[in-house]
């Protein structure tokens, strides 16, 4: 299918390599990696801790530059595009650390993230689509409306993940979203990262060391000693 299409990927990395300049020495973490993502995919990320997939979806998601190579979505360089122009119309993350705005509400962290990326629900106003989607996620009314350090990480995470659902974007980054969820509520929210990519066209992104969720996505990639490759999906 790659092949024959002729819109441009919605994700390029192109000869994309990282270092880190630390003060003694430098670390090479990504070595020229090209790949192109596609809209309607859900892909996972595999790979040891510290090879480099927090690195690769910072790169991605336009929160860092590369050292080397090019970032593009849909065939535009992200530095020609506006680095924060494609975080807020085009791309979301849910962090690893969740990155939770702490002196906020569950429901203010989502309706908060709307309101800066600009997201307007189909129907209805900001605040009611916040709390459709917390409930979807498993948290009530009033587990939403308490400060989200009197949450539990698994709820702090489902926070995190309603607010980047909350903005509709092309392309969805997740860094091991699942890490702090029990099977039945995990198995929940990769249902809905594989109908985002298959119902709504999405490209879903997501860094994982889950096999549970890898065997469901579309491309398995992995990541070692600084190269991307993709396992072949049987
Ligand atoms: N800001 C930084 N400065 C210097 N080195 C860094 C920085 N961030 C990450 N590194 C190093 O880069 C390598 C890759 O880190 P990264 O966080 O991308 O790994 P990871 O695959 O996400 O690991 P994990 O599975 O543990 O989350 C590690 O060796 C790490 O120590
Ligand atoms: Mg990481």
């Amino acid at each position: 299918m790659n092949g024959t299409t002729t819109t441009p990927p919605v994700l390029r990395l192109d000869g994309v390599s990282h270092t880190y300049s630390g003060q003694r020495r430098r670390t090479t973490v990504l070595k020229d990696i090209d790949y192109a993502f596609e809209r309607g995919t859900f892909y996972t990320v595999l790979g040891p801790s510290g090879s480099g997939k927090t690195t690769l979806l910072s790169l991605a998601s336009g929160l860092d530059t590369p050292t080397r190579g090019t970032v593009s979505f849909d065939g535009r360089a992200l530095t020609e595009l506006g680095l924060g122009r494609y975080r807020n119309r085009h791309a979301a993350t849910i962090f690893q650390q969740y990155n939770l705005l702490t002196y906020m509400t569950a429901l203010q962290n989502v309706t908060c993230a709307m309101e800066i990326t600009g997201a307007k629900p189909a129907t209805g106003r900001r605040r009611t689509r916040a709390l459709e989607l917390l409930e979807q996620l498993g948290l009530d009314r009033t587990t939403a409306t308490r400060n989200v350090l009197r949450l539990s990480g698994g709820q702090q995470q489902r926070v995190a993940i309603a607010r980047a659902l909350a903005c509709d974007v092309d392309i969805l980054f997740a860094d091991e979203p699942t890490g702090n969820l029990d099977e039945d509520t995990a198995q929940g929210i990769i249902d809905t990262f594989r109908d985002l990519a298959h119902e709504q066209g999405k490209c879903v992104v997501v860094v994982t060391h889950s096999q549970q969720l890898a065997t469901q996505s579309d491309r398995v990639l992995t990541l070692r000693k600084g190269r991307l490759t993709e396992q072949a999906n049987t």
